[in-house]
């Protein structure tokens, strides 16, 4: 089975061209460090709107994602949807992934109590929220990342390999 997994950026700013997408990018370099099995990426950006935001990460899952990554609308302000957006849509809510991600970036910044990411299963699709600030990227794929190839062995998803020098992964059995 070939492995398709999705980056999806949610930014007015990036979406209108204001600036460029630098957390979208940074995901990607971080899943080019730790899978080593091959893969697709299926990258899309879009504006804060939540509808524009399900029906992308409902096509990406369409499309056979097994993972998809968002970047980006997590926070407080009128605009930020995301986790709106990824709440609706998932079957089940995978909490663990936004306390885990929170508590690490607690070290580092005080705003990290702001975001609001989470992560859930959308069919046979893992959804993961991260910040759109690019520093943010890399602290929290590396806090959740030894979790997710077991997710995605418990959704009946692809098995997905790692560089164990970049990442450590566990799996507690094979099913
Ligand atoms: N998490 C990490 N690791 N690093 C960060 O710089 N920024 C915080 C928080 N989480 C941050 C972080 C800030 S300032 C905000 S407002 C929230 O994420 C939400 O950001 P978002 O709306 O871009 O998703």
């Amino acid at each position: 089975m070939s492995i398709k997994i999705g980056v999806l950026t949610v930014s007015d700013r990036a979406f209108n061209g204001v600036y460029e997408d630098a957390s979208g990018k940074a995901i990607e370099e971080v899943l080019r460090k730790y899978i080593s099995s091959e893969w697709n990426l299926n990258y899309q950006i879009v504006a804060d709107e939540q509808i524009e935001i399900e029906k992308t990460l409902i096509n990406m899952s369409n499309q056979k994602c097994c993972l998809i990554f968002t970047t980006g609308g997590t926070g407080p302000a009128k605009r930020d949807v995301t986790v709106e957006a990824t709440e609706s849509i998932c079957q089940k809510i995978l909490p663990g992934f936004g306390e885990l991600m929170r508590k690490v970036s607690l070290e580092s910044v005080p705003t990290a109590i702001l975001s609001r990411q989470t992560a859930g299963i959308l069919n046979e699709s893992l959804i993961v929220n991260l910040p759109g600030k690019p520093a943010a990227i890399e602290e929290c794929m590396q806090a959740v990342f030894p979790a997710i190839p077991y997710c995605i062995d418990l959704i009946d998803g692809p098995f997905l390999e790692v560089n164990e020098s970049e990442i450590k992964i566990f799996r507690p059995k094979s099913k």
